[in-house]
């Protein structure tokens, strides 16, 4: 990570990460352990406060001791200030949302515009700024005449795209030891510069690819693009399986045996959600549009419909189950969009707990993180801290996010709580014998209900 100055000495430069959500707080953590001094920069001084403190505002395995590590070495401090930053940092990395845009598909770029030009306005030395969220194909090029409008006559101001690849649950992981680094850039200097932040997994020979703008900022929608597409093919199939009869894991094993194929990310059930997948596969479909290409990505509508009509088919058995939803007690275990987070962005499970509230259950709620976050967004469903409790009287149990407490869970756990001995597993994740044999009805998704 020491790189040399013009003058031949050594000195690290010193890092901002601009935006301090999920991305930008494990990005500027990570950094500081492998022992960078590093400025995190937020609008929102509540966050600002928590992070400085050591607290992290979201659940990350591993983030909290590496927050506390570093905020108490002093490695590692956070401001609102972008003078400040500005002032600071040799590297910028710009970590800020693209959310998708209230009633459209496309991606709000709001946020990275103004850091970015905000930053560069302020910026009165040379310096290099790295975009890191996900963006359309093309901003790159638009930011870079951005910044170029702004630089101070006395900077000079180098730019470089370098998506992340994180997944929750293991974002720290992902940042130290990423499988793979790209880099996007029309600059030898920040190209150099960036070998050199990412020189120790670079010492592990990780694949670094160094590219232009375009392909940069592709690589990481298609890496998703392609990762929901694959969720959606397994979960296709599981709508034939539920049809006509067969095992989804069973296919889904034998398929994925093929080292062509691959066995990850072919499970199905209630499908991907998140603040990923769902949002960039239509914010892909909105830039081709614009670019002239509607048809090119047309497939990724058939991804993301297949993926909802998951949800439905929940509902579906539900009514299946117990008729007209109206006064049933229905326990729902999960409202993360994954085990391991807190996240309830476009979670599959937050919205079935919904919809099955808007048919007139009683929905009750456990989910060992994200009661709060779910709570915060559905006030209306009844949350509770344990197994035990969110299954007291219920008439149904669905399962939809599969944390090791509900992968693992046996059936006297909850038998004598329930009201009615009915489980649907909307992950695929429990044994339809066990559960059978204990006097349970079960059904799973890509199963055919009812059937042995
Ligand atoms: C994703 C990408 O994996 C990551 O590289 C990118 O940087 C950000 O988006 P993340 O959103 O953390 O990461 O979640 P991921 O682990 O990819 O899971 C996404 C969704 O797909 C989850 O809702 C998960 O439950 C679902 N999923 C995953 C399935 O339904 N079936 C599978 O087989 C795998």
């Amino acid at each position: 990570m020491i790189q040399m100055t013009p003058d031949g000495g050594n000195v690290a430069p010193r890092l901002t990460v601009i935006g301090t959500g999920y991305l930008g707080a494990t990005h500027a953590a990570c950094m500081a352990e492998l022992g960078f001094e590093v400025l995190g920069v937020d609008t929102d001084q509540r966050k600002i406060d928590d992070l400085s403190s050591g607290k992290l505002p979201f659940h990350e395995p591993d983030l909290p001791e590496l927050l506390q590590k570093h905020t108490a070495s002093g490695r590692l401090r956070f401001t609102t200030s972008i003078e400040e930053a500005a002032n600071f940092g040799d590297i910028h990395f710009i970590a800020v949302g693209t959310p998708q845009r209230p009633g459209e598909g496309a991606a709000d770029m709001q946020y990275v515009d103004a850091a970015i030009l905000s930053l560069a306005k302020a910026i009165r030395k040379d310096a290099l700024i790295v975009g890191k969220s996900t963006v359309p194909v093309g901003s790159s090029r638009r930011l870079k005449a951005l910044i170029a409008g702004v630089t101070h006559p006395d900077s000079r101001i180098d730019f470089a795209w370098n998506p992340e690849f994180l997944r929750e649950g293991f974002a720290v992981k992902d940042t130290l030891r990423p499988d793979r680094l790209v880099v996007g850039t029309d600059s030898v200097a920040a190209d150099l510069r960036l070998r050199g932040v990412y020189a120790s997994a670079l010492d592990r020979q990780t694949p670094y690819i160094s590219t232009d703008f375009e392909t940069a900022e592709l690589v990481k929608v298609a890496a998703n693009a392609f990762l929901a597409t694959k969720i959606s093919f397994i979960n296709a199939f599981a709508e034939v399986t539920e049809t006509v009869g067969g095992n989804i894991r069973t296919l889904a094993d034998a398929i994925g045996h093929d080292r062509r194929i691959g066995r990850k990310f072919l499970n199905a059930g209630v499908g991907f959600g998140g603040g990923c997948l769902p949002k960039d596969i239509r914010a892909l479909q909105a830039r081709v549009s614009e670019l002239g290409l509607e048809h090119t990505m047309r497939f990724l509508n058939e991804v993301d419909e297949i993926n909802l009509r998951r949800r439905e088919r929940v509902v579906h058995l539900a009514t299946e189950y117990l008729g007209d939803l109206k006064g049933m007690t229905v326990a729902i275990l999960g409202t993360a969009f994954k085990p391991n987070s807190d996240d309830v962005r476009d979670s599959p499970a937050l919205d079935i707990a919904a919809r099955l509230f808007s048919a007139g259950a009683d929905v009750n709620v456990y989910d060992p993180k994200a009661n709060q976050n779910a709570a915060n967004r559905f006030p209306r469903l009844t949350y509770h801290d344990s197994l035990s409790d969110v299954s007291r009287g219920a008439d149904l149990v669905i399962l939809l996010t599969e944390w090791s407490e509900f992968k693992t869970m046996q059936p006297e756990d909850i038998d004598r709580s329930v009201k009615k001995r009915i489980i649907i597993d909307g992950r695929n994740v429990l044994d339809a014998n066990q559960w059978r044999a204990a006097g349970w009805q079960f059904s799973a998704l890509g199963h055919r209900p009812f059937v042995d």
